[in-house]
């Protein structure tokens, strides 16, 4: 509520632009202030569900309302990059969603142009703003778990095998990695940084997307990070981080607002309560106070983070043998 406010623009009003409608007046002082959709009727009936003025029946035409302050890309994986592109064309500063792009030299050509447009970009990799997340952050660089051993991230869902489905379907940038498997490699690297080394495997559908995934990643520091993830299964999705002091559990699931469990070596557990209600707006709280910062991007999310997760998940791919139909 102390962020400045945005009007935003929401491309592509899907599954999860609803949540950011809900969410974002709830807790933040921003406004929706339009939606744009690929198709008019789609837009209209979005705006009528949340009350917007101004629905767009084209995403050039969203972009180029001069009364939006950001725009929040929420398409398919497979979009990203050209949906980020055209909105910073513009001169709108955006927030994508995760996965940012398909790639890593994808995600450049995004930071490229938002370097030469002098906008904003980041991901909306909303777990990285959320307390438990800097709470986690603070424990491990003020030594309470002492030196970090191992770090295992879990992301199990048991998703709809609808070859149409979004997540089932290659030409969109589907699969366990990109839509669950970033969360797990996220919160390693926002731990740790970029590994030494990664080991991984998978299967895929005979469908032709990734079903499933296991990364082991080494770090020169002696700490070992597994990040898994399957999207024809679910599990409680935790994440566990090890320490020669203490163990950080933070229970299902660990990317959401949650509380985290301290176990010191040899003593007994306790709760930092960090939970928080609703959870998107963080991140937009955090963009709003860049932007109007001038600043290009948030040191809670760098572009240099976004970059090392996908690169994390290029070399995933590449292990497991996951490409997508434009890379074959
Ligand atoms: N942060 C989170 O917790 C979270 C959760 C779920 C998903 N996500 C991310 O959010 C993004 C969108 O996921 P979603 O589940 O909201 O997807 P979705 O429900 O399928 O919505 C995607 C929207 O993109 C638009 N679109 C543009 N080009 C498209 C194409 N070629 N095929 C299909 N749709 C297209 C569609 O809107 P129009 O056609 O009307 O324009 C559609 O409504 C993904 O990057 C996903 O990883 C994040």
């Amino acid at each position: 509520m102390s962020a400045p406010a945005l009007r935003w623009g929401i491309l592509g009003p899907g599954g999860i632009a609803h949540r950011f409608a809900r969410e974002i007046p709830r807790y933040t002082r921003s406004t929706i202030a339009a939606v744009g959709s690929r198709d008019q009727a789609r837009a209209d009936q979005f705006a009528r569900e949340f009350g917007l003025d101004r629905a767009y029946g084209s995403y050039e035409a969203l972009v180029a309302d001069p009364d939006l302050d950001a725009v929040y890309i929420a398409t398919p994986h497979s979009c990203h990059r050209d949906h980020a592109l055209l909105a910073l064309a513009a001169g709108k500063p955006v927030l994508v969603e995760k996965s940012f792009a398909t790639s890593r030299a994808e995600a450049q050509q995004v930071f490229d142009a938002a370097r030469e447009k002098n906008l904003f970009a980041t991901e909306a990799m909303w777990a990285r703003q959320l307390p438990h997340y800097a709470k986690l952050r603070q424990l491990v660089a003020a030594g309470t778990l002492g030196e970090l051993r191992h770090i295992v991230a879990i992301h199990n869902q048991a998703l709809n095998p609808d070859p149409a489905f979004r997540i089932m379907n290659a030409a969109l940038g589907g699969g366990a990695l990109l839509d669950l498997g970033v969360y797990p490699l996220s919160a390693l690297h926002m731990l740790a940084g970029v590994p030494d080394s990664l080991t991984a495997t998978g299967l895929l559908t005979a469908i032709g997307v990734d079903r499933a995934e296991t990364a082991v990643l080494r770090w020169g520091s002696g700490l070992i990070g597994t990040a898994i993830s399957d999207c024809a299964a679910a599990s409680p999705n935790t994440l566990t981080v090890v320490g020669t002091e203490a163990t950080a559990d933070v229970g299902h699931v660990f990317y959401t607002p949650q509380d985290i469990t301290v176990t010191p070596r040899g003593g007994e557990p306790h709760v930092l309560q960090t939970k928080a209600e609703g959870g998107f707006q963080f991140e937009a709280a955090e963009a709003a106070r860049r932007i109007t910062g001038g600043e290009l991007e948030s040191p809670l999310m760098t572009w240099q983070d976004t970059l090392d997760v996908m690169g994390l998940m290029d070399e995933v791919r590449r292990q497991v043998g996951v490409t997508f139909p434009w890379e074959r």
